[in-house]
């Protein structure tokens, strides 16, 4: 037996207990003749006394010890003396009576505490140091416990977790696939699930009703703060079901995780908000609604006069941000900094503040008079003490660019309380996506998404306008799940083929599977899937989904630790025929 107890479990009721404790050295004190170590595991850190002056064969142990070295003692609960209310076992300590040292460990790079001095690459590269931190540690735990508590919710509504392969063959899905080549199967390669998608609905073909998976996905695109190249989703479909069934069922589990999870009640049915509306109001399909400050189009009033950049404009739009009026220059001047910069793309940012005494101050006074702006103001129901921001130009260009405008003031305002929760549907996306650049429409969430019943005669006249039976659920701005009902008719689905541009062949070469399958009596089905490192970080009250992942990948897409991709022996490029080709 190497240990008797954790080093989070000793209390004062176990005071004058013969324990045995083993764990890594986090701090070693050297006080007189005492020396104090908090020795720390996956429960806790429990303070050790070793008194040198009366046990004087421990002394060259102990003065040995190092931070993050693993020992092993025994000794006797002990009252401290001066009490720590800030851990579990700060009633008591342990009067050491002998020491083995287990394993020695190098100076770690960076300091294992709640606040590190190791900036995030060196975090990643020693990862397993990094998760020996309490925070690293704690966000493990939420993870799993969330997949508990979904995996129970969704067993005890019948819901049967099946898994998927993870070698398939390619089907496109919006983002790029990762690629595996086949030793026996030369020149040819299996895609890694962008997500089990179809899978899902051959399960729904079989017969399976209900399914979830909480499954590994892979998609090869440009990572943020909240997209990895490796991600899991909680995958669910459903047979026999519409639109607001699904949403029911997956409302209630989200408030069944929040409630025992966070203890958060969310006792109201979620919002549902059309695209269009999100589109208009926040330029986003994800909008943030912890707080109003709604876009307001007043291109009508504000175009045809002597501002050319105006009048050049597709768009003009205004949010007001509430008691700004007072703004300094400089702060102007950051927020214009801000919509400047490349990933915003505006060129410039007019401001009209609307001062307490019913005066008006903009950016372009040179152009507009006071009533024009009062009539502004009165558009975008502004009142004094306000102050308007506007952007213009393109339209979807601008909605975007005010969008991170909207969300910056909601930062600076301190609209965006992360212990509030505002969860939103989104619906009636539209179901195709006109590309400029290919001359062709794409499916906004998947080929199989089923459109609108009484949209459908839109699909042969303006397919633009065809509303899907899509939806995402949307909390706090981020997307934290996204899903559809099927297409379950095979007429229709060879219609939405040819709109998608996809020869019979074609079709037939890419989802032929899924197609053959569907002759086979395919029930009505539809599903949804939710970001589970997204759910994590929201719950854990952080942005970056890294911080819920064992061993995530940087922004390169690289694993720092084990340093990956890499390059592969000329041995297995051979076995597999390939040659890398690689660009001058
Ligand atoms: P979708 O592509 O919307 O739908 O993905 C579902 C959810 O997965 C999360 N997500 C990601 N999380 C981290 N990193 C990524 N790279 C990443 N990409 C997506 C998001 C998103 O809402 N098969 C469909 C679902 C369905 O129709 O049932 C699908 O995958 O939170």
């Amino acid at each position: 037996m190497y240990r008797s107890h954790t080093c989070g479990e000793l209390r004062i009721s176990d005071i004058g207990k013969k324990v045995m404790l083993c764990g890594w050295v986090k701090k070693v004190r050297k006080l007189g003749g005492m020396t104090f170590v908090d020795l720390r595991d996956r429960y806790g850190v429990t303070q050790l006394v070793f008194n040198l002056e009366t046990q004087s064969e421990l002394f060259d142990t102990v003065d040995k010890l190092g931070r993050e070295f693993v020992i092993q003692i025994e000794g006797n609960v002990a009252e401290r003396a001066s009490k720590n209310p800030n851990i579990s076992t700060g009633d008591i300590e342990i009067n050491a009576s002998s020491i083995t040292i287990l394993n020695e460990s190098k100076v770690p790079p960076f300091t294992i505490e709640d606040n590190t001095d190791g900036g995030e690459e060196l975090r990643m590269k020693y990862r397993y140091l990094d998760i020996r931190r309490e925070p690293i540690k704690k966000n493990l735990e939420l993870r799993h416990k969330l997949a508990i508590e979904t995996r129970k919710f969704l067993s005890e509504k019948s819901f049967l977790e099946v898994e998927t392969p993870i070698l398939i063959k390619s089907t496109p899905e919006g983002a790029r696939d990762f690629v595996v080549p086949s030793r026996m199967n030369q020149g040819q390669f299996y895609a890694l699930p962008q997500s089990p998608q179809s899978f899902k609905q051959l399960l729904m073909v079989a017969g399976i009703d209900r399914y979830f998976q909480i499954v590994k996905c892979f998609r090869d695109e440009d990572l943020r703060a909240d997209r990895q190249p490796e991600f899991t989703q909680i995958d669910c479909e459903m047979s026999f079901v519409q639109q607001e069934d699904v949403l029911n069922i997956f409302e209630e589990m989200i408030k069944y995780l929040f409630k025992t999870e966070k203890n958060i009640s969310l006792d109201f049915n979620f919002p549902r908000m059309p695209y269009e509306i999100a589109m208009r109001n926040y330029g986003s399909d994800k909008p943030d609604v912890r707080f109003d400050m709604k876009f307001n189009d007043i291109t009508s009033i504000a175009k045809n006069r002597d501002f050319v950049v105006f009048n050049d404009s597709e768009i003009i739009l205004a949010i007001v941000a509430k008691s700004c009026s007072e703004y300094s220059r400089k702060e102007l001047d950051s927020l214009t900094e801000f919509v400047k910069k490349p990933q915003i793309g505006a060129k410039g940012l007019v401001y009209v503040k609307y001062n307490t005494d019913g005066t008006f101050k903009s950016s372009i006074d040179k152009f507009y008079t006071q009533e024009d702006f009062k009539t502004w103001a009165d558009k975008c129901e502004a009142e004094p003490g306000d102050l308007m921001l506007i952007l213009s130009g393109e339209t979807a260009h601008t909605r975007k660019a005010l969008c991170e405008l909207r969300l910056e003031m909601g930062e600076r305002l301190g609209l965006r309380n992360p212990e509030i929760f505002a969860p939103l549907w989104v619906v009636d996306f539209p179901l195709l996506e006109w590309d400029e650049e290919t001359q062709r429409y794409y499916a906004m969430h998947h080929p199989f998404t089923s459109p609108k019943q009484e949209d459908l005669d839109l699909l042969i006249s303006d397919p633009s306008k065809v509303r899907a039976n899509a939806y995402d659920l949307v909390i706090n701005g981020v997307e934290l799940g996204g899903g559809s009902i099927r297409i379950h008719n095979k007429y229709l689905q060879n219609q939405l083929f040819r709109i998608l541009g996809f020869t019979e062949e074609e079709a037939q070469k890419q989802f032929g599977f899924l197609m053959g399958a569907f002759e086979f009596g395919a029930p009505p089905h539809g599903g949804i899937a939710f970001g589970f490192d997204r759910l994590c970080a929201m719950f854990g009250g952080q942005e970056s989904i890294r911080e819920f992942i064992a061993f995530p990948k940087n922004n390169k897409g690289r694993d720092l630790m084990a340093d990956s991709p890499s390059e592969i022996s000329e041995a297995q490029l051979d076995e597999l025929c390939l040659v890398i080709k690689l660009p001058k």
